[in-house]
């Protein structure tokens, strides 16, 4: 095995001596790129992300935006990385001679102050500006916003900027609005642009990575063979994919795995197939490329994902982490588990499916055993028709949930036929609403029943009270959860 090393603004550096924990944005500080910033080294700020290339949704490679502070420098071996440092051109000696479009228009339009964010949104923008599908016009002309289906509206510039993509960038000094004015100024990328050049190449292939120092090691496997293989041998081994979860642990609390396993590339956890009865999602497919290749296919996830952490988190997270790591307030569970959706776990002795509603055994417990991983999520087909999530949370986005709650009911000639509810962040686990189902199937969708089963909606699960939120406060959130479905159904208003 050859050693590890990146590929930064274009030049290979080793990895050695970095620890297997060390994170990217360690990484890059270390070789004196000190752009990238670190506010707040949980995933929150933006301050430190950078761009990846990788195999892309609708080209060969995409440049992606993650958080550097969270992402393992070693599971970048083999992979291209460009920092703030490396947009722009650059002479022979790697200096800056001109600014790249997204620093000119945020300099031009005052959307630095102290600085300390802006390389960050820097990369966020520029992600965006690279985005194959964003209409790159600005102002748009008409035919282009009825191609690309976007308005001048609050949420995309005329140029087709999704604001979305800086979700996971906070400022503190400059104030958002000439952070907007420079996206929306954004034009269309030159021909000439060698990082947009470099979209029509081939993303780099994952290459088997084994790097150890001090007794500790980070492994990535070729194949899920050799992974489940590992885990076997290697009990107490960590399992990264998106890595969100795992940052934080190493940033937050000092934790130090002694062997942990890659997945986040494994082909057989990176394929969406839609069959006839199910559509499987990997485990390792990272929320935004799902976002953008369900495409709104399945309505019920295309309202979660913009209500789940930022563009910067969606980017490197999968359902797979979200679902193994079995917090009760993930988003996404009570989103599968309205969608009546099984998990394929995998070991070294073959797979078997579970039901997600028989998954979770406890506070961040389930059936999983030690030497299996989650292969894969399949979402039952047909998908029922009215279909809602609804995350009680004190921001809009990038916020986490005081509740969650998923709806997908079957409602027929004014008839409710089936009804599937998923709820987050009121008990120790993701729970199905049963006795809300229950008080709904083979009633009438009419305001007397609704009132009934907000009723009984109310007095599920055992919600606690904590910072967020009082436990009476999440209860009351659950009933109004069902009206509000109730008023998106009919206009109708209960109180
Ligand atoms: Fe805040 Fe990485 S330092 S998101
Ligand atoms: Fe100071 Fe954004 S410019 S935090």
């Amino acid at each position: 095995m050859v050693d590890a090393r990146i590929t930064v603004n274009g030049k290979v550096q080793p990895l050695s001596p970095a620890a297997p924990h060390t994170t990217v944005l360690d990484f890059l500080r270390d070789r004196g790129l000190t752009g990238s910033k670190e506010g707040c080294a949980e995933g929150e700020c933006g301050a430190c992300s950078v761009l990846v290339a990788r195999p892309g949704v609708n080209r060969p490679t995409d440049w992606v935006a993650v958080n550097a502070c969270l992402v393992p420098a070693a599971a970048l071996d083999g992979q291209e990385i460009v920092t703030a440092e490396g947009l722009g051109n650059l002479d022979a000696t790697g200096v800056p001679t001109e600014l790249h479009p997204v620093q000119q228009e945020m300099a031009v339009r005052g959307g630095s102050q102290c600085g300390y964010c802006t390389p960050g949104f820097i990369c966020s923008m520029a992600s965006e500006y690279y985005r194959p599908g964003r209409c790159g016009a600005a102002p748009a002309a008409e035919a282009e916003v009825e191609a690309h289906g976007h308005e001048d509206d609050h949420e995309h510039g005329p140029n087709g900027f999704d604001l979305h993509s800086l979700s996971g960038n906070l400022c503190r000094c400059t104030g958002y609005r000439p952070i907007r004015d420079a996206a929306f100024a954004l034009g269309a990328p030159s021909e000439e642009d060698p990082l947009a050049q470099r979209r029509d190449e081939p993303a780099p292939a994952p290459v088997a990575t084994e790097y150890s120092r001090d007794d500790r090691t980070f492994r990535r496997p070729e194949t899920l063979a050799e992974a489940v293989q590992l885990l076997r041998d290697v009990p107490g081994a960590v399992l990264v994919a998106g890595s969100t979860d795992w940052g934080v642990e190493v940033n937050i609390r000092a934790r130090r795995a002694d062997y942990v396993i890659a997945i986040d590339r494994l082909p057989e956890l990176r394929s969406l197939r839609v069959e006839s009865d199910y559509i499987e999602v990997g485990a390792a497919v990272p929320l935004t490329e799902i976002e953008r290749r369900l495409d709104g296919s399945v309505p019920l996830l295309a309202q979660l994902f913009p209500q789940f952490a930022s563009r910067l988190i969606r980017n490197n997270a999968t359902f797979g982490g979200n679902l193994g790591t079995g917090s009760p307030i993930g988003d996404s569970p009570p989103a599968l588990l309205a969608l009546g959706a099984s998990v394929v776990l995998a070991s070294a002795d073959g797979e078997r499916v579970v039901e997600l509603a028989d998954y979770f055994t406890g506070y961040r417990q389930s059936v999983r055993r030690a030497d299996e991983l989650i292969q894969a999520v399949r979402i039952p087909l047909p998908l029922a028709p009215v279909t809602a999530f609804h995350k009680i949370a004190k921001r809009r986005f990038d916020d986490i949930s005081s509740v969650a709650v998923a709806f997908a009911l079957d409602i027929e000639d004014g008839l409710v036929r089936s009804a599937r509810i998923g709820l987050g962040g009121v008990a120790a686990t993701p729970i199905r609403a049963r006795d809300t189902e229950a008080a709904l199937v083979g009633k009438a969708w009419s305001a007397e029943v609704v009132e009934a089963a907000a009723a009984v909606l109310q007095s599920e699960g055992t919600p606690m009270s904590d910072h967020r939120a009082s436990a009476a406060y999440r209860a009351a959130m659950l009933g109004q959860s069902l009206k509000k479905l109730y008023a998106q159904t009919t206009e109708a208003v209960l109180s």
